[in-house]
């Protein structure tokens, strides 16, 4: 049993971590008017792996991401977290489950008018009930993984997009979610701070148990991480297997097609 409680991860939770299927999509339909983006896709994603989404532009990624963040609600299917149903569900049960669920957005999404501090503490305080010290002793933690310490106090706007992601990821952290949803985290960046955003979540995957469901197209970062890749085209996951697999010896012509594009 851990008796650091305010360890910015569970490395060693106090309860055991789920195993088994974190996350479970069955028959789940996605329409826009009568343009359907996920047709009855089924995929989980294993407690404590990392599992990468790649594949072209509309195909139903980030639908995906927004589902599970109950941003969209599906027309049909089901959506399981940790066991409890997410999708249909009660309005107080959605809360709760949602609760296991971070996200880090392209564009950052952080609070203009609050400092990084700010930024980080807020939720654990006003959603999860923690002390402000609590909060911010923890916030302090997970500013230092990310190497922003010397900006506690400053505000988004007097940051570098990539320190601004960077916050973000600890905002999404601070939370103690069971998966880390990312989406294109590094695609608004400029190209030189890509690689300090990219070494933080690298260094996540390889010190946390947190699951994580990634949509990049930085394919060497997919190939560092990811436990399994799926390939996903017209809202359906066509191959999906481990990186050296799929980016070594694609099955589909359409994922060869893909990846010569973007390799
Ligand atoms: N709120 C919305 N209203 C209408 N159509 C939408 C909405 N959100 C997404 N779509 C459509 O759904 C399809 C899938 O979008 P999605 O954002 O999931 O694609 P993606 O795979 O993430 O693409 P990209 O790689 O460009 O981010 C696209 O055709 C998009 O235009
Ligand atoms: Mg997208």
């Amino acid at each position: 049993m851990s008796t650091d409680t305010h360890a910015p991860f569970d490395k060693k939770p106090e309860s055991p971590r789920s195993t088994g299927e974190l996350i479970r999509l069955e028959q789940v339909t996605k329409r826009f008017g009568n343009h359907t983006v996920l047709d009855h896709l089924d995929f989980s994603v294993d407690a404590g792996k990392h599992v990468t989404l790649i594949g072209p532009s509309g195909s139903g990624k980030t639908t995906i991401l927004r589902l599970l963040m109950t941003l969209l609600k599906p027309d049909e299917g089901t959506i399981t977290v940790d066991g409890e149903r997410l999708f249909p569900a009660p309005e107080k049960q959605v809360r709760e489950v949602r609760k296991k669920i971070g996200m880090v957005f392209q564009q950052f999404n952080l609070f203009p008018n609050m400092t990084v501090l700010r930024n980080i503490t807020e939720a654990p305080v006003t959603v999860l009930g923690l002390s402000k010290d609590a909060a911010e002793e923890r916030a302090r933690e997970l500013l230092e993984m990310v190497g922003l310490t010397d900006h506690v106090d400053k505000h988004p706007a007097q940051l570098s997009g990539g320190q601004q992601q960077r916050v973000a990821i600890a905002r999404a952290l601070a939370m103690r979610p069971q998966v880390l949803l990312l989406d294109e985290v590094t695609s608004a960046l400029d190209p030189e701070l890509v690689a300090g955003v990219l070494d933080v979540l690298r260094d996540i995957a390889r010190s946390t148990d947190i699951t994580m469901l990634c949509v990049t197209h930085e394919m060497n970062f997919a190939r560092d991480i990811s436990d399994q890749v799926l390939m996903f085209d017209s809202g359906r996951v066509i191959e999906a297997g481990p990186p050296e697999k799929i980016f070594s010896e694609p099955e589909h012509d359409r994922t060869r097609e893909f990846l010569s594009a973007v390799l």
